[in-house]
């Protein structure tokens, strides 16, 4: 009877012992087909560990909308176990002192992070200024500046790739006369951005961009080239549709995939997308990087570690950190995401061109100066200074602002804001 009475009592026990272990709150923006796509493949390996993945998707590309909710429960003293982040905003979560004592800094440690990571992708996952423990973790790196172009939409109308910015205005000049949209566009501030820097860095250059964007240098802000820049962006205006205000990047894309519009200018996360609707590059559509001196604007996706007292987020947190920097997690997921691996161990050999010449082009690029961080998507700036860079593009852009004036408000909005 004894015996039975404490098998019953085990029994009673066991789901609530069985119940605990790693468990993980994870606060992401990655909602669309190749994004979702890409997170389930951290998913189930979460999952396949014997954690607990608790979702916390917040729509809305580029993260502006997840980012404010990140802060309300930042602020509210309720933040989320892990969440996405970018390069600088690291930083300064640290020094607001919500960030988990480094507790994935052990895990950093064994398996090796530093020989795995080139050494300036390293520095921006590393707390206390970018030199001490490693307190969030990377699992790509995106490029900004890429041409999505539809294949049949191209060959028909006679058109190769453009290789120089009026190359790009007299193929989408053939495209409207034919009555195609030229440009597939979402009219949503982060995307205007988006354009914004790869026509920046491509029309300007390499100096050019990062004095102005990541020095913030108000001389070159205000300068004749920067008038250069707003002057393509306003015939690229005038390449959209009427719907543009307003739609989703992933719509944008989709529009090339089916063959509504010509070309899309995005992130190679618009790749993603292609690769869940079965297309593939060269076959289906072109992809190609926009035109620069050997420009690459680079866009790594991270996650960072909240502080808790839960002992099982804590084992949660030190779970995640290990699976994203797994070689082959890097291979998987990158392989739906359209990025390139952040490790640099990774084989390229069942990546696709696009994402082979992305791997290429990261090394010429850092050989040649023009290695380049995002400022549309927070790389270059904290997310303040982003959005004041951000909102006078996007008001230039829906509006018959000029050049010279988009210039100066430009410089006067970072003068505001330093
Ligand atoms: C970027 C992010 C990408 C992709 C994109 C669109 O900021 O780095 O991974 O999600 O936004 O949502």
């Amino acid at each position: 009877m004894k015996k039975v009475l404490i098998a019953l009592i085990v029994f009673a026990l066991a789901p609530s012992i069985s119940l605990a272990g790693p468990k993980i709150e994870v606060l992401h923006w990655w909602t669309s087909g190749g994004e979702a796509a890409a997170l389930k493949v951290l998913k189930d390996d979460f999952a396949a560990n014997g954690g607990e993945w608790l979702d916390m998707p917040v729509t809305g590309g580029g993260g502006d909308a997840a980012n404010v909710t990140l802060k309300a429960r930042i602020v509210a003293g309720d933040p989320p176990s892990a969440s996405q982040i970018k390069g600088p905003t690291i930083q300064e979560y640290d020094q607001e002192g919500v960030v988990a004592p480094y507790n994935i800094d052990a895990i950093a440690q064994s398996e090796g992070w530093d020989n795995l990571l080139d050494p300036m992708i390293a520095a921006v996952h590393k707390c206390q200024n970018n030199s001490g423990p490693y307190c969030a973790a990377p699992v790509n790196i995106h490029r900004i500046d890429w041409i999505w172009a539809n294949k049949e939409v191209f060959d028909n109308n006679g058109l190769s790739i453009p290789t120089t910015w009026d190359e790009l205005n007299a193929a989408a000049d053939t495209l409207k006369a034919a009555g195609i949209i030229p440009f597939a566009h979402g009219g949503q501030p982060w995307q205007d951005a988006t354009v914004f820097e790869a026509v920046a860095l491509g029309i300007g250059g390499n100096n050019y961009y990062k004095n102005c964007y990541v020095k913030l240098d108000e001389n070159c802000l205000r300068s004749e080239t920067t008038v250069k820049v707003f002057d393509q962006m306003r015939k690229l205006a005038n390449y959209t549709d009427p719907g543009s205000p307003g739609r989703d990047w992933n719509v944008a894309t989709g529009m090339v995939i089916e063959g509504k519009a010509g070309f899309q200018i995005m992130g190679d996360w618009a790749k993603g997308e292609f690769t869940a609707a079965g297309k593939e590059p060269g076959v289906d559509y072109y992809c190609a990087s926009t035109p620069s001196n050997n420009g690459y604007l680079y866009n790594v996706d991270s996650f960072i570690f909240y502080k808790t007292s839960d002992p099982d987020k804590q084992a949660g947190q030190k779970l995640l950190a290990k699976l994203m920097m797994g070689k082959n997690f890097q291979k998987v997921f990158n392989l739906y995401k359209g990025s390139i691996p952040a490790r640099l161990d990774v084989p390229m050999d069942e990546f696709d061109d696009c994402a082979k010449k992305s791997n290429a082009d990261i090394k010429t690029a850092g050989a040649s100066g023009g290695l380049v961080p995002s400022f549309a998507h927070g790389m270059a700036q904290g997310n303040t200074m982003k959005s004041a860079l951000q909102d006078v593009v996007t008001e230039h852009f829906n509006s018959s602002m000029s050049s010279v004036d988009a210039a100066n408000a430009l410089a006067d909005a970072v003068l505001a804001n330093m």
